[in-house]
């Protein structure tokens, strides 16, 4: 048996961020049409072209992919994934995978960690602390013999921090999407999304069997045409800021239009909670918007640098979620080590304001140190920071440039972004020192140039 992968122009994947999923119907006429000519190079496909392939064994298409990724790995996906072997600070050691080497102490501008608590050392004990107590795991779904008091703690914790009356935990800021969206809408009910949300919105819903609508990015008129023929049970969802822009979603006009027609709403905090609103609880807060929006959901993985996702709202929400949300209630309970030093962290973020403060002074320092080069960073308004490059082939070299240069980034391409939106992703953390920052706009300014990217 032999595959071919088809070629631009075949059905492709859903981008990770919300491009509709291609059309099954679709999908079934391209299978059938005759396969493209063979590509020239190894650069003239990604992933997209793997999606879908010919022959009657669903292993046909793993051949083809294993020598297509041979051939570009060295291109540059082997950018993807390499391990670190220091903990997320603001220099890292990176174990680099095409040669084996190790290179110490690059300017990390990759990991979340915003508040750069995973490293803190009050963190470290409480989550050993946990260990000595609980042991490494939980041993049980939640609903069953995973739920520890400590379990219960972080969950009264979360909720407490975000006014709300109940939270719900989760493995993951992924599979809380998946619970929520799963757990609420069904077949026949109608989900509208920005078209950047995150890969986990989209599986979600994808999941949930209701129909989707995506509005484009942050543009209200949009949402508006989106929901207001649609009779039946509606939810709106958006991100407070959008994870590869960096863009705060435009909550003011978008809660306007939502209750106008009837939807309800549901805000992703994945990368703002902890970090906005007078009380850091996010940007609903930001825009004193908190008590509009039904359902707020977050991730333990970003601001806290720890693990897991949640889900805070009210009591009967967090209730009817509870026997619903099938990745609560089918998955192992978060381990116990993580609860722990979560809740240390929780703690820390909110009694130190002067974490945001400084990680705000940052962004600002930062944002202004490239805009200043003509370094291109979109519309951001974060601490999440593209630099645009805009060429799929292009952003693999530029990657190896700043990595070479002493500068830790990560490319990001198709599926994460549209073809043709690749960029490298920026986070600035409280715990960067002015002069990194600088040595890293200038390191960054200086490979841009060299690839004639800089704006005119
Ligand atoms: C907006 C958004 N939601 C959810 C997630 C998933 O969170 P986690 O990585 O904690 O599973 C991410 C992660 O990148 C995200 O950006």
């Amino acid at each position: 048996m032999s595959s071919r992968p088809l070629r631009d122009g075949a059905p492709s994947i859903p981008p990770t961020t919300g491009t509709p999923e291609p059309d099954p119907k679709a999908s079934l006429e391209s299978k059938a049409a005759p396969l493209p000519p063979a590509p020239s190079t190894a650069n003239d496909l990604d992933y997209s072209n793997f999606f879908w392939g010919s022959g009657k064994d669903p292993f046909d298409i793993l051949g083809p992919f294993d020598d297509w990724f041979d051939e570009a790995r060295p291109a540059g996906y082997y950018l993807f994934g390499q391990p670190m072997s220091s903990a997320p600070r603001s220099r890292v050691d990176v174990v680099e995978q095409l040669h084996k080497h190790r290179l110490e102490g690059l300017i990390n501008l990759a990991s979340y960690n915003y508040l750069g608590l995973s490293y803190r050392p009050e963190v470290i004990d409480a989550a050993c602390d946990a260990i000595r107590k609980y042991g490494t795991g939980s041993s049980g779904s939640p609903i069953l013999s995973g739920t520890t008091d400590l379990h219960d703690k972080l969950a009264r914790t979360i909720a407490d921090f975000k006014h709300k009356e109940e939270c719900l935990l989760f493995p993951s800021g992924y599979s809380a999407n998946l619970g929520v969206i799963g757990g609420l809408m069904r077949s026949g009910d109608l989900v509208v999304t920005d078209q950047f949300a995150h890969a986990s919105i989209v599986d979600g819903i994808i999941l949930s069997k209701a129909q989707v609508r995506y509005f484009r990015h942050n543009n209200a008129a949009d949402l508006e045409r989106k929901l207001k023929d649609f009779p039946g049970r509606k939810l709106v969802i958006i991100e407070g800021v959008y994870s590869m822009d960096g863009d705060l979603a435009n909550l003011p006009e978008i809660v306007e239009v939502a209750k106008s027609n009837g939807a309800r709403i549901m805000i992703d905090e994945a990368h703002s909670a902890f970090l906005f609103g007078p009380n850091g609880r996010g940007v609903a807060e930001h825009f004193g918007l908190d008590d509009e929006i039904d359902i707020h959901l977050g991730t333990f993985s970003k601001s806290l640098g720890g693990q897991g996702g949640y889900v805070a709202g009210s009591r009967k929400l967090i209730r009817y979620l509870k026997g619903f949300g099938r990745s609560h209630v089918f998955s192992c309970a978060l381990a116990p080590g993580v609860v722990g030093g979560l809740i240390k962290a929780c703690q820390i973020a909110r009694d130190e304001p002067e974490l945001r403060d400084r990680l705000w002074e940052n962004t600002a320092y930062l944002q202004a140190l490239l805009r200043e080069r003509k370094v291109d960073i979109g519309d951001s308004q974060s601490q999440v920071i593209p630099i645009m490059i805009r060429d799929d082939d292009r952003v693999f070299k530029v990657a190896e440039d700043m990595i070479r240069g002493g500068v830790y980034l990560n490319p990001v391409r198709y599926p994460a972004v549209g073809k043709h939106r690749s960029r490298l992703r920026i986070s600035v953390t409280s715990t960067h020192s002015k002069s990194e920052l600088l040595e890293a706009a200038d390191i960054i300014a200086r490979v841009l140039d060299r690839h004639g990217l800089l704006c005119r």
